[in-house]
């Protein structure tokens, strides 16, 4: 008797978000390189320092790495364990927090680096003494985002290393 075909809905949310992260990432590629644009971002000291550095390259860079590519890394494994081990995923619950973590942490990664980005360029090059006042919830504010970021991935890590453990030590 056929088999029904395995269902792999649960992992549409990945591969809608990663094409959302690179969408936001490649939009921001093209309009960081309008000369305008351009020219703001090297007077607050892109790529190399400060708040230009913050929107380019660390901005592009995460919402396209971890919004685009890792997200699809985590749908093309989930989608390919079972089929390379013959076992399944090791937990269904797990997949969805993966994904979850991983999405709303880069979302507040890279909101997080281009407000903070844009409100002290424009100090920088109108009042540079009002920054600190506002520099010092950048880093609390990035460490919150970033551990949320961080967590999706280590759930990530934990359901792919324990499906591996009964895979690898099968009795
Ligand atoms: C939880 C996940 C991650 C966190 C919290 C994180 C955090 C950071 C931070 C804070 C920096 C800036 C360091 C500095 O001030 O220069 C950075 C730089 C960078 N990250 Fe990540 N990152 C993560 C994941 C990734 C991944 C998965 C990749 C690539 C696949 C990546 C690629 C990069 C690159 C290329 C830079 C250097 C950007 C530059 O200055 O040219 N990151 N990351």
């Amino acid at each position: 008797m056929q088999q029904p075909a395995p269902d792999h809905k649960h992992l549409a949310k990945f591969l809608l978000g990663s094409a959302t992260g690179f969408f936001i990432g490649t939009v921001q590629g093209v309009v960081q390189l309008l000369p305008p644009v351009r020219a703001w971002l090297d007077s607050v000291g892109s790529p190399i320092s400060g708040p230009g550095h913050m929107i380019d390259p660390l901005a592009h860079v995460h919402i396209n790495v971890v919004g685009g590519v890792v997200l699809m890394t985590m749908a093309v494994t989930y989608y390919l364990f079972p089929i390379v081990t013959g076992y399944p995923v090791w937990s269904r619950r797990l997949v969805h927090h993966s994904f979850w973590w991983t999405f709303i942490g880069v979302c507040g990664f890279y909101t997080t680096l281009l407000i903070f980005g844009i409100i002290e360029g424009n100090l920088l090059l109108t009042d540079p003494s009002a920054i600190p006042a506002v520099h010092r919830y950048y880093a609390p504010v990035l460490s919150a985002v970033a551990t949320v970021m961080g967590i999706g991935f280590w759930v990530f890590f934990i359901n792919v290393f324990m499906g591996a453990k009964s895979y690898l030590f099968r009795s």
